[in-house]
């Protein structure tokens, strides 16, 4: 095997191996289109990030690029369009990350309900003056409503943990509820859904139809007091519109680990303690960036060594 491979990044094991039957070339960070523009002239494989602009323009271009390897489960980064048209294969990560991402969307939860933040600040400012019958008092997650929007295989796994916290669960998709599946939520309309939930909880991917799908429209909608959680992607959320629902008080809280024009975040967001907040951290896990190294890894061998790789992307309408 032999071949150049671009990656904007270091990642954890297996990639090193790669350097064994690759000349691998790493860059330093998330990487523009213009840099990667100059970058991809000569190179096989592309290994990008959730931060790099593998736009048209990128693509184009490309001379000998035959695999773009997301190391993510999203691809919005990507112009899949233009990928398909020059014939190369656009790859992510699916699955393994899942737990990890609705494991930080139920933290976000938990610390907004149970003022975890605004707990630990206290007790290190040498607030904590002993028992108080209405210190830090939270709400509870038993009884009330979670409304997933997109109930797919994070907004499953979010629904099974909601629902072992003893909330009724609900859910917007596309897809029709597989009966049979207990994981799976009842399907509501949009509008039901904010109407009802106590805590909506975004999983949709970032595409034209979902960006700002949560705005000053959608805000005014929700129940009063409600919380809402966004794990998926930042531009799904307009931030300023965020921003006035929390102090409108139309929402109570946020947690959010993706921006809206990431790695910025709107200052009001910055000032509000009703916000928590995680810098884009869902599949942060060792177990998990090392398995989605090793997806990468794997794909990218096999697109150079001239087989299928295992996890292609559809060029559009792909499900996460
Ligand atoms: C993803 O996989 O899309 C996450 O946002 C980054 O791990």
């Amino acid at each position: 095997m032999s071949g150049v491979i671009l990656s904007t990044r270091e990642l954890p094991e297996p990639f090193d191996s790669l350097r064994g039957d690759f000349d691998v070339r790493v860059l330093g960070g998330a990487t523009g289109e213009l840099e990667l523009a100059a970058e991809i002239p000569g190179v096989d494989a592309l290994i990008c990030l959730v931060d790099d602009a593998v736009t048209g323009t990128v693509i184009q271009a490309a001379d000998r690029l035959r695999i773009i390897a997301s190391y993510a489960v999203g691809v919005d980064q990507i112009d899949r369009a233009a990928a398909a048209a020059r014939g190369i294969v656009v790859t992510n990560t699916p699955n393994v990350l899942t737990d990890a991402t609705a494991d930080l969307t139920l933290a976000l939860l938990l610390s907004l309900s149970r003022r975890i933040v605004e707990g630990d600040r206290m007790v290190r400012a040498g607030g904590f003056a002993g028992w108080a019958p209405d210190l830090l008092l939270g709400r509870d997650l038993k009884g009330k409503v979670f409304g997933v929007i997109g109930p797919g295989r994070i907004g499953k796994a979010v629904a099974r943990r909601a629902k072992a916290f003893g909330m009724t669960v609900i859910a917007f998709g596309r897809s029709p509820r597989h009966e049979g599946d207990p994981d799976d939520p009842p399907r509501v309309s949009f509008d039901e859904l904010l109407r009802r939930s106590d805590v909506v909880s975004i999983h949709v991917p970032l595409t034209e139809d979902t960006r700002r799908l949560f705005g000053a429209e959608t805000f005014a909608k929700m129940k009063p007091g409600s919380l809402l959680l966004n794990t998926a992607r930042g531009p799904i959320v307009d931030e300023v519109a965020l921003a006035r629902a929390l102090e409108a008080g139309t929402l109570a809280g946020a947690g959010l680990d993706v921006y809206e024009h990431e790695p910025a975040i709107t200052p009001a967001l910055l000032d509000d303690d009703r916000v928590v907040m995680m810098p884009h951290a869902g599949s942060a896990t060792v177990e998990t960036r090392r398995e989605m190294a090793r997806m990468v890894v794997e794909d990218v061998r096999r697109v150079l060594s001239g087989e299928k790789p295992l996890r292609p992307v559809p060029p559009e309408g792909a499900r996460r």
